[in-house]
């Protein structure tokens, strides 16, 4: 059972730096089962270590109908990147909100899986436009960069508020 709390902004964790992961073994993948179980019950698509407060350099992906497909990427990079695709974008731990931002159009991206192994992935806006740009949600959030960052400061604080203010009155939702 998951004893993670998925953390909402402003929690300043969010804003944490991770370093690289170097030790695999049975705990990281304790841990990546433990995340997959909080993005189920909170109905995400993706979720990265500094979500829950922890500090891996991790995130996990889901685009499946069912959360039958988890996908795990340790220590990712952006290699190369390409182009510019409009998204529309959100984040668990943005509750109720989303805004229109720009991302790559294309990118290639270094990761290892849970047992160290290396692997590169190419990703394009045709050939899935959701993987590509959660595949740059989730690698920023482990820089501690989230994607209100890159909007003006009055659509900023127009987002914070509704967010606020859905909250208040709805509370935090879960499955
Ligand atoms: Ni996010």
């Amino acid at each position: 059972m998951a004893t993670l709390e998925l953390l909402i902004y402003p929690n300043e964790k969010l804003r944490k730096i991770c370093p690289p992961v170097t030790q695999f073994g049975p705990e990281l993948a304790q841990l990546a089962d433990d995340m997959h179980e909080i993005m189920k019950r909170f109905q995400g698509c993706g979720l990265a270590a500094t979500q829950v407060g922890r500090d891996e350099r991790l995130f996990i992906l889901d685009l499946s109908d069912d959360f039958s497909a988890p996908e795990v990427y340790i220590n990712p990079k952006i290699t190369q990147s390409a182009g510019k695709m409009l998204w529309n974008e959100a984040c668990l731990s943005f509750p109720y909100v989303w805004a229109k931002t720009e991302l790559k159009g294309q990118i290639t991206m270094e990761y290892q899986d849970l047992d160290g192994n290396p692997y590169v992935i190419e990703c394009s806006e045709a050939d899935s436009a959701l993987r590509c740009a959660a595949l740059q949600h989730e690698s920023a959030h482990l820089d501690g960069i989230l994607y209100i960052d890159a909007l003006s400061k009055l659509k900023r604080d127009r987002l914070l508020q509704k967010m606020e203010k859905s909250l208040r009155i709805y509370g935090r939702r879960s499955a």
